[in-house]
């Protein structure tokens, strides 16, 4: 008999079809004379509903067996059901128990359960309707990711996890060389002695692989990156990850306004490409939710992405009629209150902020000619705020060399980086979009840690 997954048999499935399926048990209901067991295999949000009949050999003994949670094999027929809710049933001929759960320990119930008390249970959340919808979604996401690039000639590129420098010069790293600090003599004021250890000098986790990107699109003028990277903010918000992933494509011969044109072509296919792929879970969303996530995902796909300079933003934001708790003022960076009011209050619809000041950009963004401002741009999202951060690059070397400089950096470090202006630099530009937060935009969840399967954040890497 045929072995099929049950997304597909809910959809094609005919009845006198003969085949097998393969999940874990959601609910069991017994009535006189037969049983009725939903299970689920991660196919789709539907379970299948499969009927055990008391006439099965050892049918007491399976029924004790099958609880919430155990895992099963059925094999039978498919049959027009009777019931409300399903268009077919699985008539079961055979029924093979692989693994009980326990209805005294196991700890998902047929009750909601809330996501605070589904984070302490990592392990088994993702068989919940809420995690298997997020995660098929995620995926949706991620193949749209691929899609996308691929269909427009981009190379993925592979930037390394262990790097020696910090891209976005915030100093949020993870240090790599602490791992093998045992084996790293110390000096006398414990100094660690970096000539001893692995790499020969201080490594991180990446926060981000657009410099090597940016090394990559120097030869291969299209590429992008989607890959973790690592950020020790000790920020305990429901918007911030200690490792999350990014796509950051980077362009050849590109400046801001093309980067702009690629990044909202990019969101609004994503989006199209999951309403396309996933419509019961965009449909579960909007219903349990956040009744706001389909008219979002119209939103973005029909309308045009507002476009306005960091200037003009604060002065928007100065003249608005709301309270604020963090100042505003030119020179200061955007909170994420003040991105949400733009975002979802002023504009109700992603709003792209450019030119934002230097001071507060990193090294390695393009200065424009009033020396003030740089070629950045973030767009921000309703309900999320920044989602997508990127600018053009300085590829003047003078310019650049005088920016890191600046910024309290070695150029001798950055030598390679320095290299690409030295030798056939061009106008480049790219931009990096926050994987989860993508999705928490998509699906309406209002905390990150539950749109990953393993989050990780300040004193939380248990699963
Ligand atoms: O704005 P960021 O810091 O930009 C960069 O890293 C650039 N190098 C990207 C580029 O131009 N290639 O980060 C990019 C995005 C943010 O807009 C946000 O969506 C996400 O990454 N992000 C986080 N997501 C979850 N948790 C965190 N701690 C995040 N920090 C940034
Ligand atoms: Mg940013």
């Amino acid at each position: 008999m045929v072995n099929r997954r049950i997304a597909e048999i809910l959809r094609n499935g005919q009845p006198d079809e003969s085949l097998v399926v393969q999940g874990w048990v959601r609910t069991k209901r017994e009535l006189k004379g037969f049983a009725f067991i939903e299970v689920n295999d991660g196919s789709s949000l539907a379970n299948l509903q499969a009927v055990i009949n008391q006439d099965l050999p050892d049918y007491e003994a399976i029924i004790k067996q099958i609880n919430t949670g155990a895992s099963v094999e059925v094999a039978g027929v498919l049959v027009a059901s009777q019931g409300k809710g399903q268009r077919i049933e699985l008539q079961a001929e055979t029924v093979k128990v692989y693994g009980e759960a326990d209805p005294e320990t196991y700890p998902l119930q047929k009750k909601r359960h809330s996501f605070e008390f589904l984070r302490t249970i990592g392990h088994l959340r993702s068989r919940t309707n809420s995690f298997g919808a997020v995660f098929r979604v995620r995926n949706a996401c991620s193949a749209a990711i691929h899609q996308f690039f691929q269909e427009r000639g981009f190379l993925w590129v592979h930037t390394p996890i262990i790097t020696a420098s910090d891209c976005e010069g915030a100093g949020e790293l993870f240090s790599v060389t602490s791992l093998n600090l045992k084996n790293v003599p110390r000096t006398e004021n414990q100094e660690i002695d970096y000539s001893q250890d692995f790499f020969a000098k201080p490594t991180y986790l990446t926060v981000s692989g657009q410099l090597e990107a940016e090394v990559m699109a120097m030869a291969f003028s299209n590429v992008y990156t989607f890959g973790p990277t690592f950020r020790a903010e000790n920020s305990n918000t429901s918007r911030h990850l200690a490792e999350f992933w990014m796509v950051e494509p980077e362009m050849a011969f590109c400046d801001l306004e093309g980067d702009m044109d690629l990044a909202e072509a990019f969101l609004k296919y994503i989006f199209n490409f999951v309403l396309e792929k996933c419509p019961e879970d965009m449909e579960f969303f909007n219903q349990r939710i956040d009744d706001t996530v389909l008219a979002t995902a119209e939103n973005i796909v029909n309308n045009q992405f507002e476009r306005l300079t960091y200037t003009d933003a604060i002065k928007l934001l100065e003249k608005a009629d709301f309270k604020f708790e963090y100042p505003v003022s030119w020179g200061l960076d955007l909170q994420s209150e003040h991105e949400r009011y733009l975002a979802e209050q002023l504009f109700k619809k992603p709003v792209i902020v450019t030119d934002y000041p230097a001071q507060i950009k990193a090294f390695y963004m393009r200065l424009n000619d009033d020396e003030k401002t740089v070629r950045a741009m973030d767009i921000l999202a309703p309900k999320i705020g920044e989602i997508i951060g990127g600018s053009q690059r300085e590829e003047r070397l003078d310019v650049l060399e005088r920016r890191v400089v600046a910024q309290g950096m070695k150029p001798e470090d950055l030598w390679w980086y320095l290299d690409l202006r030295r030798y056939g630099t061009v106008p480049h530009a790219g931009f990096g979009l926050g994987f989860e937060r993508l999705v928490q935009f998509m699906t309406g969840m209002g905390n990150i840690r539950d749109v990953i399967p393993f989050p990780r954040t300040p004193q939380n890497a248990e699963f």
